[in-house]
C-alpha cells in the first residue's frame, strides 16, 4: 500500500479542511494515509512517504507560518522530497497567491514533482476547491 503523508499547518481551520479533503482522497484510492498538524510532524515521517501533501496559509507578508511550518520545510532535503509526488495547498486572504508562487519553485529546487501549480483557497475553501484537494489526493495514491 502506498504510503501518502499530509502535514499541514492551519491557524483558523481553513487549510486544514483542505488537507483533510486531501487525506480523505488518497484513503478512498487505496493509501495508507498519515495526516499531521506539523508540530506532529517529523523528518523520518516524510522519509518513509511516497507521496506528499503540504499545507499552510499565506502569513506574514506572503510567506509561510514562520515559528512551526517554516522550520519544517527549511528541513527539507532533495534526499527526503527529490522524485517525490508533492501536492502543496493553503488558504489565503488579500494576496494574489505569491507564497504559494514562492513555494512551489522552492520545492521544485529540491527536485520534488509538483502536482500542478498548488491548490488555493481564499479563507475558507469552497465547494470545488475542496473537490480539488479530494481529487489530488486520489491522485498522490495513484
Ligand atoms: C498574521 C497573518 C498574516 C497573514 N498574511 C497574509 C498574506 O501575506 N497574504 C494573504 O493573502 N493572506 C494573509 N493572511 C490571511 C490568511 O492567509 C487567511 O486568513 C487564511 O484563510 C488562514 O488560513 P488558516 O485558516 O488555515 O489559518 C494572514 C493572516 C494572518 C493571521
Amino acid at each position: 500500500m502506498k504510503k501518502v503523508l499530509v502535514v499541514y499547518w492551519s491557524g483558523t481551520g481553513n487549510t486544514e479542511t483542505m488537507a483533510k479533503q486531501l487525506a480523505k482522497g488518497a484513503e478512498d484510492a487505496g493509501a495508507e494515509v498519515v495526516i499531521k498538524a506539523v508540530s506532529e510532524a517529523a523528518a523520518d515521517m516524510v522519509k518513509e512517504a511516497a507521496a506528499l501533501a503540504l499545507g499552510c496559509p499565506a502569513m506574514g507578508a506572503e510567506v509561510l507560518e514562520e515559528s512551526e511550518m517554516e522550520p519544517f520545510v527549511s528541513g527539507l532535503s532533495q534526499t527526503e522530497v527529490g522524485g517525490k509526488p508533492v501536492v502543496l495547498f493553503g488558504s489565503y486572504d488579500w494576496g494574489d497567491g505569491q507564497w504559494m508562487r514562492d513555494w512551489v519553485e522552492r520545492m521544485k529546487g529540491l527536485d520534488a514533482v509538483i502536482d500542478g501549480e498548488g491548490i488555493i483557497a481564499q479563507l475558507v475553501p469552497e465547494e470545488e476547491t475542496l473537490t480539488a484537494c479530494y481529487e489530488a489526493g486520489k491522485r498522490l495514491a495513484g
